[in-house]
């Protein structure tokens, strides 16, 4: 067992809790990077109101907070206060969404991109709050300000001493406007540009929290800025560096550990951890498959895999075959993360086609293509056995199905439940199953982030291919799970196949007593 496997487990149960408790479209462990951004959307509204009040100047900057804070404590006050707690916050969120992808794997192979341009969007938005303690211009901004010219000075690039500045009471207004100047402008650019690029290789991006979650917790901010409104030490002396300070635990780690060794074996800590987390993608070397294969003579460009695709892998461009469509997809083979989700929106993927020969479809996984999936499903159905044949179609990166595998069940397992094309439920019905059953990833969640989504859609009307009216619903079982709800899908299988032994044994009844009329 790798040293991965008991902190999914255990991430696993506290995601089950908490889909307990928020349900799980408001569960906020799958939306820690939607809770980012609204947190990011918080700390931008309340810092455009307290630059109205911000006097950028040296001297005058202290005061100006000081006004903020007690003078006008009931707008401006609150929203210096929101401007901290949503700092925090989405610290916590950002680091929870670090978390989160690495305790469930996902951070490998094809997912190298988005982590690695993930890590240094933390150390940015770090630093936007490094640049806020200091425009304060209060104690702390002074601990901040004397530590960061040490940890600057340190390093072989940058010639002279800033930290000379501050002992010698020589700090310019220049300098500390060169801080407001990165703060209100510099790092914001940074850090959108740093987030546009974190998510470039994905599509169909959401950024807005659930409407819950964003009510919830900007009402748990507003209540927490009331009751302790975030305020300043005493204004900066540079003569004198104060010894106790309330630290912000999420900003300004660093800062104790610069104090208690130095500038220097500070760099090396941080630059080692940093180093270690970029590395991190290629550590356990998670090979992603062979990419999907374009099969022009069955495409007719409708360009459904090209809209389903979730890391963005497929283009639309015009036809280079001669033949009557206008368009055909192509696929970009370094960006595609093998999840086999276009063969599932491929229309020609359908097992009723070519029915004596070889089944190819427009657009295939090279690894399991479709005409494999259909003999793999010939096969199985063939050696089902027993008053209520099922077979189970489910995700492989949800939990591992294939110990349900009994003479009456036989399994097929797919890339993604994104994967398995919609007609193949009706053609497992029409060749001798008696019922499907289906396990995709738990809802909200999708190891490939849209495939359940997606088959929901197919299979409610909303999205093409449709599961067409003839499949009979009543046969088909559709669940959830994860790594850690093998028992609870056990029992619904367990159920399931109690449903279909007595929809047999009706259907049987109705037959006979047809007949006997
Ligand atoms: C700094 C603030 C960050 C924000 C606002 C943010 C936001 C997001 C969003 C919105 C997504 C797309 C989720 C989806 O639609 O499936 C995403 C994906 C991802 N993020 Fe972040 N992120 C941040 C930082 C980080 C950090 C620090 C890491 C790790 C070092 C990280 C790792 C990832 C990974 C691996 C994915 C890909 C998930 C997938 O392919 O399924 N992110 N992030």
């Amino acid at each position: 067992m790798n040293i991965i496997n008991p902190l999914k487990y255990a991430y696993l149960v506290m995601e089950d809790w908490f889909n307990l408790a928020f349900g799980s479209q408001w569960n906020p462990l799958y939306n820690m990077g939607r809770l980012s951004f609204f947190f990011f959307w918080i700390v931008f509204i309340s810092g455009l109101y307290l630059f109205i009040f911000f006097d950028t100047s040296l001297s005058g900057a202290y005061a100006s907070v000081e006004y903020i804070t007690h003078e006008q404590w009931y707008v401006a006050g609150i929203m210096r206060s929101l401007h901290r707690y949503a700092s925090d916050a989405a610290i916590i969120t950002i680091l929870l969404h670090m978390f989160r992808e690495f305790a469930l794997g996902r951070y490998t192979g094809f997912r190298w991109f988005s982590w690695v341009t993930g890590v240094p969007t933390l150390w940015i938005v770090i630093t936007l709050g490094i640049t806020g303690y200091w425009l304060v211009w209060d104690e702390l901004a002074l601990y901040v300000a004397t530590l960061s010219s040490q940890l600057i000075d340190a390093l072989p690039l940058i010639p002279g001493s800033m930290s000379r500045n501050f002992v010698g009471q020589q700090l310019s207004d220049r300098f500390f406007s060169l801080m407001a100047f990165l703060h209100f402008l510099g790092q914001p650019l940074f850090l959108i540009f740093a987030l546009w690029l974190h998510v470039k290789r994905l599509s169909l991006v959401k950024i807005t929290a659930p409407k819950g979650l964003a009510i919830g917790s900007f009402l748990g901010l507003l209540v927490l800025s009331i009751i302790s409104p975030a305020v300043s030490h005493a204004p900066a002396d540079t003569g004198q560096v104060t010894a106790v300070l309330n630290i912000d635990w999420f900003y300004l780690n660093v800062y104790p550990l610069v104090g208690y060794l130095n500038a220097s074996q500070t760099w090396s800590i941080t630059l080692s951890v940093t180093v270690f987390l970029m590395l991190l993608p290629w550590l356990p070397m998670k090979k992603t498959g062979p990419a999907a294969e374009v099969h022009l003579d069955h495409c007719n460009g409708c360009e459904q895999c090209a809209e389903d695709c979730p890391y963005d892998a497929i283009t639309v461009q015009a036809r280079t075959d001669g033949a009557r469509f206008e368009h055909e997809v192509k696929v970009n083979a370094a960006l595609c993360a093998a999840c086999g989700i276009c063969v599932g929106s491929c229309p020609s993927s359908n097992p009723f086609r070519q029915k004596n020969e070889s089944l190819v479809t427009g657009i295939d996984m090279p690894q399991m293509p479709i005409d494999e999936i259909r003999n793999h499903m010939n096969k199985a159905i063939a050696e089902l056995q027993g008053d209520s044949k099922i077979i189970i179609m489910g995700c492989e990166n949800a939990l591992n199905f294939s110990r349900f595998e009994t003479s009456n069940i036989k399994v097929l397992s797919l890339f993604c439940i994104g994967m398995m094309p919609a007609t193949l439920i009706e053609y497992a019905l029409a060749n001798g199953a008696d019922g499907v059953f289906i396990t995709g990833c738990r809802t909200g969640d999708c190891y490939f982030r849209y495939g359940n989504i997606w088959m929901d859609e197919r299979f409610n009307g909303h999205r093409q291919p449709i599961l067409r009216r003839r499949a009979q619903r009543s046969r088909i079982k559709v669940s959830r799970a994860a790594a850690t709800d093998g028992e609870r899908l056990q029992q619904e299988l367990a159920e399931f196949q109690e449903h279909i032994r007595k929809l047999n044994k009706d259907e049987i009844a109705t037959q006979t007593g047809l007949v006997n009329e």
